[in-house]
């Protein structure tokens, strides 16, 4: 059997390293950074305290045991002397201004409210102390985009005034940003200092601090560009709609934007980043073999510390009649530590098959093709987009025709779309029509839809059989029923009792005949920074896709999420609900903080990096979502009217490089629409460009709950999962009852009417069964792998067991369950699991008596799936049994419940569970 070791100081290690390699330093003025050893700080900004870890939404909320924050963390730094004083004014002030965590889901405000400072203040703290470090911190995410005011995307006037008034007063001043993605930098002349250092995870403080001491320094690179004005990104216009979202910037996303139209709006350009010490980057040969090119570049550290610096390759290519960026990135790469004076020589190659451009609109004559128009081909290499300088010409004599494909998501409303013509200075802006949709898509599908095949009833194999080779895939599916493949296609949750406690779904053997078959409940679990499991249990917090990204070291991401695949085989978790890979088309996409880059390159090598990390011990990552996922305003409406260029060359382009390099095996589609058809039932996107083109063979599965139409003039809703299969997206996530079809889905009466077809369920039957295959989930059915995985180093909090075996006791209306075996003694926790037929809002019962006085208070609190819910406060009862009623909401079906006992004395009978309000997110 083969064994499994996690080293959680390894883990911490990685993830420490991460985000301090992940750090951008965008201005180092005065030698400001590093903080020199007896040196004394001044610390301003109550994110000190309050460290945003990560963004809000499923991405955020993993259970962590501790998050260190900064302050923490220069505590714990020998050589460092906090400004004590000041400390203690801001200590008192946070304690009277406490966190505001918001109310419920996407409640929580972008920030915090700043301590006002006095002149006062910061003339003494600059009397005190030699540096002064400001902390400013933001947070938004899913279902909460950022808005571009005061206390979001831009600074409040308090921030402002801190930043100005610390920055008058002290000469070495350096703001450090705890932010989801980029924010407005108009202040950005006033501090000696900038520092981004993004959302760290649990690990944030301690990374942060190797940054700011100089035991690490800074090699991070910015991963979007930093325009003056949020109002110069050319997507901003077009961006938060509620209903169509035009992309009428086409492929001129960020940098590609930026440097060929706009640069003077550039604050900081794409790939930029100052580190402590200083680099000469010499190419030392370029060459070309069969289509192949080289650049091989010696970096040398020309500075005084040890360093790490990131090379950047970007190519020109030729106007042609498509039009094309002045820049695009085509290659990157990362010294390792170089000591003062040390060289390294790193080789960049490129296939100039890389640099084709999709011709949508027959142009070139090659309509639905990439191709390499004729012209030069000039390379660009620095160590940020603006500074690269050209290396290498690669020329076309004439057009070649890279790959030949056809026409898919092509648009069907009309709209303009930019292009480049040349002006007197440079290029401008010209926005010609984009080429609509031209093929009968519903045609196609019809002619291309699978070979039926019958039911044959029941032969004996299970998918063991099939594992052994005993048996075709085929045949063994041709066992199940027609209500056995439309319960397969139905993915369980949230927090199945069939698998890990808390987590997001359950697929594959979703039910019992299922089961019977020997398919075992696969699991799935957010993701991306971390997993995360709702009824308390604790995991690795990690730094978000931002940061990750920034670090440019597709090594570092590897070896990190080999770590985080050891904690999933150890929560029994088969494929994270990450990579997030949409890209930053606007700073103001709230999920941005998910997300890696406004560049499809960077995505997809970062995404890759991911996967064979977690390949590595057997399990796997779900890039999500796929695709054009760029806002959270209205995202279940949402339709992304986006050119068929812009899809392949920038929106697809991550996810075509994870799967054909990265070999993902699972994929999650969008709430929204793109063209018209919403991402969950979009054929085209999920059968021709994802399979048929990339040669994908894994899993697809919506959003949780997402819409579903099948063409764009059929209005979306949750429950067309006939349009879904129809477009071999295969699982719809997620439903409480699969086996008797809670969610009242439309697969059996669309198999039925003929407009869905046994061999379109088998299909997707069979994509699901070749994941579970190769899933450590089978490995258990079988025996090869039990599932446990030695854990080193870990804490006995943080190292809690989870009982993967929790009893769901099924509760019919206003039935209760016993608390006669609860210990009620003080801070203790009884735990029950129950399953209720209707989700909604519940009259819960508590009975309970105690012989203690009238006046005392005995205080018991009800955790559902690990949200506080009601607290009942019982007071003496002279032994008398007497009853409190109090409401709580499940959202789930199955609910794993704590009540907390404050304080003993209290003798509880049972707890009755009646339903109030039914709730349904089929209607939701
Ligand atoms: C999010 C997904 C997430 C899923 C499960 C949805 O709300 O959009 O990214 O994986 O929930 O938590």
């Amino acid at each position: 059997m083969k064994t499994y070791t996690l080293n959680w100081d390894t883990y911490k290690q990685l993830a420490r390293t991460a985000v301090a390699e992940g750090a951008v330093l965008l201005k180092n003025e005065h030698a400001t950074l590093p903080i020199q050893a007896g040196t004394t700080v001044s610390v301003f900004g109550r994110s000190q305290f309050n460290y945003y870890k990560s963004g809000t939404g499923s991405g955020g909320m993993v259970n962590v045991s501790h998050v260190t924050s900064p302050l923490e963390a220069l505590q714990a730094t020998e050589g460092v002397q906090l400004n004590a004083s000041l400390l203690e004014t801001y200590e008192t002030w946070v304690e009277a201004n406490p966190f505001d965590q918001g109310v419920g889901w996407a409640g929580e405000p972008w920030s915090q409210p700043e301590m006002e400072v006095t002149d006062e203040l910061v003339t003494a703290a600059a009397k005190a102390s030699d540096v002064a470090l400001i902390f400013i911190g933001r947070t938004a995410g899913e279902d909460r985009d950022n808005t571009a005011d005061p206390g979001s995307y831009l600074l409040t006037d308090i921030e402002q005034s801190l930043i100005e008034k610390v920055s008058k007063t002290f000469t070495k001043t350096a703001v450090v940003l705890n932010v989801g993605n980029i924010i407005d930098m108009d202040w950005a002349h006033q501090p000696s200092a900038i520092l981004y250092t993004w959302q760290g995870g649990m690990e944030g403080g301690t990374g942060l601090v190797d940054v700011l001491t100089g035991a690490v320094t800074p090699s991070g690179k910015l991963t979007d560009t930093i325009a003056k004005s949020i109002e110069d990104y050319p997507s901003t216009k077009n961006f938060g709609h509620a209903d169509k979202g035009i992309y009428q910037e086409d492929i001129y996303v960020g940098y590609r934007y930026f440097e060929t139209f706009a640069k003077d709006a550039v604050l900081y350009p794409f790939g930029f980043g100052l580190s402590y010490t200083t680099f000469t980057t010499d190419v030392a040969t370029t060459g070309e073999q069969d289509g192949m090119i080289t650049v091989t570049v010696d970096v040398t550290n020309t500075g005084a510390v040890d360093g790490k610096e990131v090379v950047q390759l970007y190519v020109e290519k030729p106007q042609g009649t498509l039009g094309n960026p002045a820049r695009s990135l085509v290659a990157f790469d990362k010294t390792d530590t170089l000591a003062p004076g040390e060289r390294a020589t790193l080789t960049l190659s490129i296939p100039a098959t890389d640099f084709a451009s999709y011709d949508d609109n027959g142009a070139t004559g090659h309509v639905s093709s990439f191709v390499l128009e004729a012209g030069t081909y000039e390379l660009h290499l620095g160590t940020d987009v603006r500074s690269a300088r050209p290396v290498f010409t690669y020329n076309v004599d004439s057009l070649q025709v890279i790959e030949t494909l056809s026409e898919n998501m092509a648009p069907v409303t009309p709209f303009d779309r930019i292009k480049p013509v040349v002006g007197e200075h440079g290029y401008l802006v010209e926005y010609v029509p984009t080429p609509l949709r031209a093929v009968d898509v519903e045609a196609r599908y019809l002619v291309e839809r699978p070979v039926t095949r019958d039911y044959v009833g029941d032969n004996g194999f299970t998918l063991k059989d099939v594992y052994a080779g005993k048996v075709e895939l085929d045949a063994f599916l041709d066992q199940l029923t027609d209500e056995d493949l439309a319960c397969i296609v139905r993915g369980q949750g949230m927090n199945s009792p069939r698998v890990t406690p808390g987590t997001a779904a359950a697929f594959g053997g979703v039910s019992d005949r299922l089961t019977d078959l020997g398919i075992p409940a696969a699991c799935c679990a957010d993701g991306p920074s971390g997993i995360r499991m709702d009824i308390g249990t604790k995991a690795f917090a990690l730094p978000n896709g931002t940061l990750l990204a920034s670090t440019f070291n597709v090594e570092l991401v590897e070896d990190l999420f080999e770590m985080t695949g050891l904690e999933m085989r150890k929560n029994r978790v088969d494929t994270l609900l990450g990579p997030g890979m949409n890209i930053h088309r606007n700073p103001l996409n709230g999920r941005n903080f998910e997300y890696f880059s406004e560049d499809p390159h960077v995505t997809g090598k970062m995404a890759i990096a991911q996967l064979n990390g977690m390949h590595r011990v057997g399990v796997t990552g779900t890039l999500k979502h796929f695709s054009a996922n760029n806002q959270e305003a209205h995202r279940h409406d949402i339709d992304s009217i986006v050119s068929e260029r812009a899809l392949r060359e920038i929106y697809l382009k991550g996810f075509e490089m994870a799967v054909k390099e990265g070999k993902a095996t699972s994929i999650m589609t969008t709430y929204g629409a793109v063209n018209g058809v919403w991402t969950a039932g979009l054929y085209d996107q999920n059968t021709r460009i994802l399979r048929d083109e990339w040669g994908f063979d894994g899993i697809v599965m919506t959003d949780w709950w997402a819409k579903v139409n099948h063409h764009e003039d059929e209005p979306a809703n949750r429950q067309n999962t006939a349009a879904m299969v129809q477009s071999q997206n295969d699982l719809y996530m997620v439903v409480d009852r699969p086996d008797t079809n809670s969610f009242d889905d439309n697969t059996g009466a669309a198999l039925a009417a003929g407009s869905l077809t046994r061999g379109e369920l088998l299909r997707s039957a069979a994509n699901i069964c070749r994941f579970v295959l190769q899933s450590p989930a089978m490995e258990r059915e079988l025996g090869i792998h039990d599932g446990t995985v030695e854990v080193i180093g870990l804490d006995e909090e943080a190292g809690q067991a989870i009982d993967f075996d929790v009893t769901y006791r099924h509760l019919e209306n206003g039935e209760s369950v016993s608390l006669s075996d609860a210990d009620t003694s003080t801070g203790n926790t009884h735990v029950f699991a129950v399953s209720v037929d209707e989700t909604g809002t519940y009259d819960v019962t508590i009975t309970a008596k105690s012989d203690a006085g009238e006046l005392a208070q005995m205080p018991v609190t009800l955790f559902a799936n690990n949200i506080p819910g009601p607290t009942f406060t019982f007071n003496g009862t002279d032994g008398e049994w007497v009853t409190q009623t109090k409401q709580v909401f499940f959202l789930n079906q199955h609910n794993y419940l704590q009540l907390y006992f404050a304080l003993g004395g209290l003798d509880v009978k049972d707890i009755t569970f009646t339903l109030v309000d039914s709730f349904s997110m089929k209607n939701g």
